[in-house]
């Protein structure tokens, strides 16, 4: 499918899709936004696609929402409109994991997109930021949410009250990225990481990311349950026999998705 805002590449089983506005630093338009919901949702229904990677251009992930595209709407336009939830549901709701590889900045609703993806590989050059506070406004999909739930109270306050922005290592401190790597290294790691997930079963990396993704969203108790109702329900399949077996007859296994 061709698309005007994002380039998507797919090769051993990983969807890399780059976002492209370098004329405004990627920054999130509607156009944008529907696109890369559309290709994430695209390759989460594609066999030839196991793992997906979310990436921007060196000097930018996502310098945030389209300003320009957002300063002429009234509470009226946006409110009716349910502006960027239709594409953040629909991110949400895509079941194969999403690395973000984040160079460069990644602020507003450029750090809520990262923060929407699994897990995030950083460049030493990022810089993660909610500066909407600088804008008369606050976050939209996260910033003041999903970002305290990662990184803490403090730090979360700190960012979305000032605006400031935290380095990669300082993000890497905090938990909100996994891995800081340098700036020419970044796709290498990133891809090597999505590869390494294309290579395992399909139906267990979906496991871990619901599994994963419902301790943000349930009490530990509830969690705990869920994990070990997936964790015996993945008995039931081909796969753990596969595994288990090649471990102890010393082979790589050979996972089907079954
Ligand atoms: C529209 C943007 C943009 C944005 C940059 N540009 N960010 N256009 N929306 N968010 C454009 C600039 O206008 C400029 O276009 C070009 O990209 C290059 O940017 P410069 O500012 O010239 O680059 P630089 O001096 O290097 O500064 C980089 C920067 C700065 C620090 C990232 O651009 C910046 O502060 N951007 C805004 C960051 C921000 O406030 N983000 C939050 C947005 S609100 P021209 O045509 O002039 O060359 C938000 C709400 C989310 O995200 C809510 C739900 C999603």
């Amino acid at each position: 499918m061709a698309y005007e805002t994002i380039i998507v590449e797919i090769e051993d089983y990983v969807a890399t899709i780059r976002l492209n506005r370098p004329e405004a630093l990627n920054a999130l338009n509607a156009k944008l936004m529907d696109e890369l919901s559309r290709a994430l949702a695209e390759a989460d229904r594609s066999d030839k696609v196991r793992c997906m990677i979310v990436t921007g251009s060196e000097k930018a992930f996502a310098a945030g929402a389209d300003i320009k595209e957002m300063s002429e709407k009234s509470f009226t336009d946006v409110y009716l409109d349910n502006l960027f939830t239709g594409p953040t549901e629909k991110i949400m709701a895509v079941r194969k994991p999403i690395i973000a590889a984040v160079s460069g900045y990644a602020l507003g609703g450029g750090c809520e997109l990262a923060m929407l993806c699994d897990f995030i590989i950083a460049a030493d050059t990022a810089k993660f930021g909610q500066p909407e506070i600088n804008l008369g406004i606050v976050a939209g999909i996260g910033g003041t949410q999903r970002l305290t739930r990662f990184v803490g109270k403090a730090k979360a306050m700190d960012m979305n009250l000032t605006g400031r922005f935290m380095d990669a290592a300082e993000a890497e401190r905090s938990g909100l990225v996994s891995r800081v790597v340098p700036a020419a290294k970044l796709m290498a790691e990133a891809t090597g990481a999505a590869k390494k997930i294309a290579e395992k079963s399909l139906l267990a990396t979906m496991v871990v990311k619901e599994a994963v993704n419902r301790s943000y969203e349930t009490t530990l108790r509830e969690g705990l349950l869920f994990e070990r109702q997936t964790f015996y329900s993945l008995f039931a399949t081909e796969d753990q026999k596969e595994g288990m077996a090649a471990f102890l007859e010393k082979r790589e296994p050979q996972f089907r998705d079954k």
